[in-house]
């Protein structure tokens, strides 16, 4: 390799970017036309608009909800803390809620909820709002005042999204904590935030099976001294044992509470939630999201990146605990008054095809999914998503990991039907909301790419001294300027949250991705920086690696890591899953390798290709990598699984004889 570009690459660290996608789908004229944004004008327009005037821009859009007393700044900027429409007066579930139970949409389906053993049930706005009515007066009865914390820990259904809306009706901040955590891990997120309250559902179902969660929440709480009070919801009728003084039945509670209870008028920058996220190292986050601010761009990016018609009937396929579940299936469409779509269960129960027997039958308009889904429904075969009619579908949504070229092609062919635009959008627990994507109308998408910012975000591609990347030059995604849903600090940490988000670049917001800008000015997100690898003096982005292998026939899932090898700095491990109708062996394994040489270069040729019969991933369905760089390196994994979905996964990885 030439010297002088590994010298340059280490001076500037940039990251080398090697895939090349040529494809490019623009919408068709007749989504255009209907669409919210039409034109690519439009959207530059608009675009300019915003970063001229931040303040209008944004002080325009706060304009569209109902506050109790407007605010007197737009933002006070003291870096890196924000404050978003200080002085204003508000209160995020009178906007998602009331102002549309107050409307014509009073008797619009707000949640359509299926059940994974098929029952169903209709919630109108005006049945949530007389739900979350009595539930915050619940929550009042039981002690909860402005400001406390309340932990949430159920499975997908109704109650959960009233929980969550009860909660900011009244002013509490809510805390959900995925219904797949463990006692330990709910433990450590009700201490850090101090809960007062635990909110939980007796079990939940799980592939035609249940999990009991109230047992869970019992091991928990003996070591949270914050906690008075648990509040249980029947879901599975499961055996429970409720402790007389400390738990108490949702139903039971309802059935006392009236149905009318008055917003808190909470100030802009109240304290909505805190969501944990996990670190790398130590501790999770508890990333703190506050009212106006989160509602202003949940709401609006909702509104945009999916072209939100009152006719449509959104899927996402995210659960609440997520930030995607927050922003996408909760609050972004209830404040825009749209129906959403809502399963409880597994996506393969009782078969692989229940997504789309799901959009068959409710006739579902827009679905948003993660790539881990996608993979996983290729792996099983196109003939589950054929078999039903997806004629309703107008528009597909992606979040959550680089989507592989390969897969984002099958998602627009056999999903898609060539019809539907694919909005990919890319953003973080910290953002609060989208902050990269496609508008439908307007942008023309190529497969792999998030595309460009949405108005009034300014990211950038940066290289290590913080200088603006050149065109298709690997670097550091940034953010340049405040944005109204930003993380405001991680809860109680301060220092820790100026040092994760805003050490590593002067007045910059990094977000801990890599990522190349191409001439066209789109992002192209090469994967955390933590998992890019250095291979002769070349630093790679795991993803393209990954991508590659994706687009070779036999394979659904790849994950690339590197290990110290003596001779080239680093060598490449490949963990690669198969298509069902595949098996590997030596032969495919050389066909892979030359596969890649093609598609990027004899230097991205993997070392070692292991088969992998599954992936570790977190429970929200990304790649762990990290531990996969431990197994490729001492073929043992020593550092912490908490976060790890399925422990089975790791036992098949170990070294593997030859086939
Ligand atoms: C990754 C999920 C590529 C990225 C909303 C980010 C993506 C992290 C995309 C945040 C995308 C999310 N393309 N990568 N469209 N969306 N990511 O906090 O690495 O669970 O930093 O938020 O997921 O994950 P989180």
């Amino acid at each position: 390799m030439a010297t002088d570009e590994t010298t340059s690459k280490e001076q500037t660290g940039s990251i080398s970017s090697v895939l090349s996608e040529k494809r490019k789908f623009p919408p068709s004229a007749e989504f255009s036309k209907n669409a919210h944004i039409t034109s690519m004008e439009e959207y530059e327009k608009l675009y300019a608009a915003a970063a001229a005037d931040p303040d209008k821009y944004w002080g325009d859009l706060a304009e569209k909800f109902h506050w109790f007393k407007k605010w007197d700044s737009v933002l006070d900027w003291a870096p890196p803390y924000a404050k978003w429409f200080s002085g204003g007066k508000t209160n995020i579930c009178y906007n998602a809620v009331d102002v549309h139970a107050k409307s014509w949409r009073k008797n619009k389906a707000a949640i359509i909820w299926e059940g994974e053993e098929g029952p169903q049930r209709v919630l109108t706005y005006g049945e949530l709002h007389r739900q979350v009515s009595k539930f915050a007066n619940v929550l009042k009865i039981a002690g909860i005042r402005p400001g406390d914390r309340v932990a949430i820990y159920m499975g997908m259904v109704p109650e959960l999204i009233i929980a969550v809306l009860a909660c900011a009706r009244v002013g509490a901040v809510h805390n959900v904590i995925f219904a797949g955590f463990s006692a330990h891990a709910i433990s450590e997120r009700v201490n850090d935030s101090r809960a007062k309250m635990v909110i939980c559902a007796d079990g939940t179902r799980r592939r035609g099976g249940s999990i009991n969660l109230k047992n869970i929440v019992d091991e928990a709480i003996v070591n949270t001294p914050s906690v008075r009070s648990v509040i249980v919801l029947k879901v599975t009728g499961e055996k429970v044992h409720m402790h007389d003084g400390m738990d108490h039945w949702w139903h039971d509670l309802m059935g006392l509470a009236m149905d009318e209870c008055e917003p808190a008028e909470v100030d802009a920058e109240h304290p909505l939630f805190v969501l944990y996220t996990s670190g790398s190292t130590g501790k999770p986050k508890g990333i703190l999201h506050t009212t106006a601010g989160y509602m202003v761009h949940a709401a609006n990016s909702f509104k945009y990146v999916f072209d939100i018609k009152d006719e449509d009937i959104y899927f996402c396929t995210a659960d609440v605990g997520w930030i995607t579940g927050h922003s996408y299936m909760a609050y972004g469409p209830l404040l825009n008054g749209a129906t959403i779509l809502m399963y409880e269960g597994a996506p393969n129960y009782p078969q692989w095809d229940r997504f789309w027997d799901i959009i068959n039958r409710h006739k579902v308009t827009i679905l948003y999914t993660a790539p881990t889904a996608i993979r996983a429904f290729i792996r099983a075969g196109n003939e589950w998503v054929t078999k039903h009619n997806l004629d309703s579908l107008r528009l597909l949504g992606t979040v959550g990991e680089p989507i592989n070229p390969e897969a984002w092609m099958w998602y627009h062919r056999i999903v898609g039907q060539e019809r539907c635009p694919i909005v990919d959008t890319w953003w973080q627990t910290e953002t609060g909301g989208i902050m990269v994507s496609p508008l439908p109308g307007a942008t023309p998408t190529k497969p792999g790419t998030a595309t460009r910012p949405l108005p009034g975000i300014m990211v950038d591609v940066v290289r290590k001294n913080g200088d603006p990347c050149e065109a298709n030059e690997g670097g550091y995604l940034v953010i340049k300027k405040p944005w109204p849903s930003m993380l405001r600090t991680i809860y109680g940490d301060n220092a820790r949250y100026e040092k994760t988000y805003w050490s590593e670049f002067k007045d910059m917001y990094f977000t801990g991705d890599g990522a190349r800008k191409d001439e066209d000015g789109y992002i192209w997100i090469m994967g955390r920086v933590d998992d890019v690898v250095n291979v002769s003096g070349h630093r790679l982005g795991t993803s393209e690696v990954e991508s590659a292998l994706v687009s070779y026939e036999a394979v659904a899932e790849a994950a690339v890591v590197s290990r110290p090898d003596d001779i080239k700095g680093n060598a490449l491990v490949a963990f690669v899953t198969l298509k069902d109708e595949y098996v590997g062996d030596m032969n495919l394994r050389e066909a892979l390798r030359n596969h890649v040489a093609k598609e990027i270069g004899p230097i991205a040729k993997p070392d070692e290709i292991r088969w992998a019969k599954g992936l570790p991933k977190t429970r929200s369905g990304k790649i762990m990598r990290r531990l996969l760089r431990e197994l490729a390196t001492s073929n043992e994994v020593k550092g912490d699984v908490t976060t790890l979905e399925d422990f089975g996964v790791l036992e098949n990885l170990r070294d593997q004889e030859d086939d």
